[in-house]
């Protein structure tokens, strides 16, 4: 399936070195222009010429299978004809139109409540703010501590939410922090259900929740030194984190603690849902259930920007133009939206990745089988990490490894990235749209790396 959706069947490496020529002249007049602030070329030293589906060709004509989709935003894959043909027959729309009612924004945000899940629908409203997930961010802290007068937020140890000062107080990655400080006041952070590397030295298999504990006894005691939180903010997978799927079970108990406690449990689906995982939200693999949902990345269909929160009814109690933001109603990306939502039913994408899941997890624990320095292989639809580590036993985090494979992988025209709590884990997050074929390639690809690297038990 989805054969024709590529500008090309696999991977073409024609240039003796990556990155080529003309490749090298782009990074050179970009170091001149663009601010030292530009990060992924550092880690992929290519410059694009095209790119459909899930290849990309660079200005040097090597084509690159793309098992990242600029950060998990192209969903449908580069230049997706299909969702493309649509939007650009529909010449009724305004580009911007602030947040004024257009038939195409109605018709997304009907769209959007209509695909949530049946007992879920009608309970929820849609704000627009600025286009970014972190904005989305910034929104959904706003409405929890209008709505309960408190500011204290919890977030979790592992945690990605932006790079905006409220998003990034919520972030627990030190070396965003440590420059910035001080951030917005009042936040934690407690353990997530990262059980790989748990907080709690527990071994899932036999663990008793310590972590769900923890967090218990961080909001109910007397003496916790933690004031009682507006909002709870949690990715239901962690992706920046390492691709952490939480235990069976732990979502449920922390969502059930926080309303015992009558805090606000925010649900950031900027990076899983969005059908990244199959379903539009990742929460749905679950049985928890979210009072305001954060939206960006995919949403946006083709990678137009836009960025959106949805929130229970009862929450909306903010004053008009609370969260506002010029470029909140972008048009095209709520054709593109609306548009990739019919794409999807029509496409039955949820079946796909489901089916693509599969492929992707056998292939990935058979290259773990045989190889001396994967720790641990996580998925759930088309999220995966594979994280390194120097020695099975202790689990001591092999970052150089991480990054060997990355480069490994663009010189045998393969882009990957890489996260991780220790910048140990390679992540995956390609186009769900992508075939087969072209998978397959990707994954061969991957397992030679691995060879290459020296990662190869015999
Ligand atoms: C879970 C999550 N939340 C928020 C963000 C921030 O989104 P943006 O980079 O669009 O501001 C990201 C970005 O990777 C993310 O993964």
């Amino acid at each position: 399936m989805f054969d024709e959706y590529h500008l090309f069947d696999g991977v073409k490496i024609i240039t003796k070195n990556i990155p080529g020529k003309k490749s090298k002249e782009l990074l050179s007049a970009q170091d001149k222009l663009e601010s030292r602030n530009r990060s992924y070329p550092r880690g992929i030293p290519i410059a694009y010429e095209s790119a459909k589906g899930a290849i990309i060709k660079d200005v040097d004509g090597n084509f690159f299978v793309d098992f990242f989709s600029g950060c998990g935003v192209l969903n449908f894959g580069y230049n997706n004809q299909d969702i493309l043909k649509e939007i650009s027959e529909s010449t009724n729309f305004i580009m911007h139109a602030l947040d004024f009612p257009t038939k195409i924004k109605i018709d997304f945000m009907r769209g959007l409540i209509e695909s949530m899940p049946e007992n879920l629908r009608g309970k929820y409203k849609i704000s627009f703010g600025g286009p970014t997930g972190s904005d989305a961010v910034e929104a959904a802290i706003k409405l929890a501590r209008i709505n309960t007068g408190r500011h204290t937020i919890i977030s979790f140890q592992g945690s990605y939410h932006g790079m905006t000062m409220g998003a990034m107080s919520v972030t627990s990655k030190l070396s965003h922090r440590e420059k910035v400080n001080p951030l917005i006041p009042g936040v934690h952070f407690m353990p997530y259900s990262s059980c790989y590397r748990c907080a709690m030295s527990r071994n899932p298999k036999s663990c008793n929740f310590e972590c769900v504990s923890y967090l218990k006894n961080a909001l109910e005691n007397p003496h916790s030194g933690i004031d009682k939180p507006a909002a709870i903010i949690i990715e239901p997978i962690q992706g920046e984190g390492g691709t952490y799927i939480p235990k069976k079970g732990w979502l449920e108990k922390v969502v059930e603690i926080a309303r015992a406690n009558g805090i606000i449990v925010i649900f950031d689906e900027v990076q899983a849902g969005f059908y990244r995982t199959g379903k539009l939200f990742s929460f749905e693999h679950t049985k928890a259930i979210p009072d305001i949902i954060t939206m960006s990345k995919g949403v946006g269909g083709i990678g137009t920007p836009l960025s959106l929160i949805l929130l229970r009814k009862e929450l909306d109690k903010w004053e008009p133009g609370t969260h506002i933001g010029t470029f909140r109603g972008n048009q095209l990306g709520m054709a593109a939206g609306l548009s990739a939502l019919k794409f999807i039913k029509k496409m039955k994408i949820e079946a796909y990745v489901s089916k693509m899941e599969k492929l992707f997890l056998n292939k990935l624990r058979a290259i773990q089988k045989s190889s001396k320095f994967i720790g641990e292989v996580r998925g759930r639809g088309m999220m995966f990490g594979v994280e390194y580590v120097k020695n099975a036993t202790t689990k001591e985090p092999f970052p150089e490894m991480a990054k060997k494979i990355r480069k490994l992988c663009y010189e045998n025209g393969l882009l990957v990235e890489i996260g991780g709590y220790y910048n140990n884990v390679v992540r995956f997050l390609p186009p769900l749209i992508i075939s087969e074929k072209i998978a397959l390639n990707g994954l061969g690809i991957f397992k030679t790396v691995n060879d290459l690297a020296g990662n190869r038990k015999h």
